[in-house]
């Protein structure tokens, strides 16, 4: 396999060929991710909550995501890395975009990024994509504004939708490769699905998105607390790691490890 690139994904849309894509904040996530055929990863600011520890994206900066970018990257043999634009690090001006967007391609090595918001943030996806950085869209429930939108609720219910399927379509002209729909009714999705050439990439969005996307630690059950409703969970990574961690604790408590097959002589 090749390395997977922007026009491949807009082929897709054309084909009809649904794709996934997972968050990855490290090499082994990212080197399994990559070998398991996810064409797509991203270095998610769900860093905050599922690396850092914090309640959610706002803390996140971009000092922190720049090493799991670059871990990510590293690990990467085929995927196409996306690294998100942490919250504060885009929103002042496109110049602002364009600084931050040329320290995760430069020093993280990512092959684009992402941002969220609606047809405001055009001039800084137009800015971004002039000077060859690819940009994907972020929609509907954008975790940056929680305070804003009042919490985690679903965005794009009644004269919402109309809004959301504008926003889209500024966005691509301002020329997005592609669009996360982040917790919207499937009827909206599916519309917007439908208006745009490039690609939606559906969270919480129904089943007629072109692609979909978890937080693996979600999607794998790393995660052992609550999850939203739209999350499968595909394993427990957790439960099995809890399990070694208590297996190693009890050999070296009762002498069974180390033993002499892992001892030098
Ligand atoms: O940070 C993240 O994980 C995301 C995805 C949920 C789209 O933005
Ligand atoms: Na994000």
């Amino acid at each position: 396999p090749k390395r997977t690139r922007v026009h491949h994904l807009l082929e897709w849309k054309r084909e009809g060929r649904r794709w996934p894509m997972l968050t990855a904040y490290d090499v082994y996530s990212a080197e399994i991710f990559d070998d398991a055929g996810i064409p797509v990863l991203l270095v998610g600011d769900s860093a905050g909550n599922n690396v850092f520890g914090h309640d959610n994206t706002i803390p996140v900066t971009v000092d922190e995501l720049l090493p799991l970018t670059r871990a990510v990257v590293r690990g990467a043999t085929n995927a196409l890395v996306v690294a998100d634009l942490p919250y504060g690090s885009y929103q002042i001006s496109p110049a602002q975009a364009l600084e931050t967007a040329f320290r995760f391609m430069k020093e993280g090595g990512a092959h684009a990024v992402k941002l969220e918001g609606g047809a405001r943030f055009a001039p800084q996806v137009e800015a971004l994509a002039g000077s060859g950085v690819p940009v994907m869209a972020h929609l509907g429930f954008t975790p940056q504004s929680e305070h804003a939108l009042g919490g985690f609720r679903i965005q794009g219910r009644g004269d919402g939708a109309d809004r959301l399927v504008a926003d889209a379509l500024a966005l691509q002209e301002a020329g997005a490769f592609g669009v996360v729909l982040e917790m919207v009714p499937s009827d909206v999705a599916k519309r917007v699905t439908a208006e745009l050439t490039i690609p939606t990439i559906g969270i919480g969005a129904g089943t007629d998105c072109d692609a979909q996307v978890l937080v693996w630690s979600d999607m794998a059950g790393m995660n052992r607390g609550k999850v939203p409703r739209f999350v499968k969970r595909y394993a427990d990574v957790g439960g099995v790691l809890h399990d070694a961690a208590a297996a190693f604790a009890a050999d070296v408590r009762d002498g069974e490890y180390p033993g002499p097959e892992h001892s030098y002589h």
